[in-house]
């Protein structure tokens, strides 16, 4: 597993609950490095794109109107095996199960308000930077921490 790229949204509960910063700190300690950053508003063809996965599910209606009610802040983060350890670190689906440890444990209790996105897979994020980020806006910066963060003695850092 090498370097990855994944796609974080703070959904509409999270910049409406005032806790992006809260939420972004946790990446950024963990070591994960942000690669790009957007505050905006969702459309409705964004969302249906970005979803479109679910789109025969019974949720979906309510998903992309949540999706697109309130601003989300929208990040790329990178770091080696960074899509499964954001995903962990977000925790289960729903923040009444969800384990505490986890931003959706800690900071929900909502089967429908979950806080986070993040990118399932390889294929997954690569279709979500693209969707959310032109080439450009994914910026390439040398991260003065980088030697501490990761061992970078050998071929790949560790
Ligand atoms: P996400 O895609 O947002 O990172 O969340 P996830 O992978 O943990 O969950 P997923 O199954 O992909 O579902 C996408 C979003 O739909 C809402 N949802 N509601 N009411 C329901 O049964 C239900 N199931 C899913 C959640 O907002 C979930 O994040
Ligand atoms: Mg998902």
């Amino acid at each position: 597993m090498g370097m990855e790229q994944t796609l974080i949204i703070l959904k509409p509960d999270a910049v409406q609950r005032g806790l992006m910063g809260k939420i972004l700190s946790r990446f950024e300690e963990k070591g994960l490095k942000v690669v790009g950053a957007k505050f905006m508003q969702i459309s409705q063809e964004l969302a249906a794109t970005h979803y479109c996965d679910h789109k025969e599910r019974p949720f979906y209606a309510g998903l992309v109107n949540f999706m697109t009610s309130s601003p989300v802040l929208v990040m790329a983060l990178e770091g080696v095996g960074a899509i499964a350890i954001c995903r962990s670190m977000m925790g289960a689906t729903f923040g009444s199960q969800a384990d505490a440890g986890t931003i959706r444990g800690d900071f929900g209790v909502s089967n429908s308000f979950n806080l986070v996105h993040g990118s399932d897979s390889t294929e997954a994020a690569t279709k979500e930077l693209g969707l959310f980020f032109t080439e450009g806006e994914i910026i390439s910066w040398n991260r003065a921490s980088e030697g501490w963060v990761y061992d970078l003695s050998g071929d790949e850092p560790e």
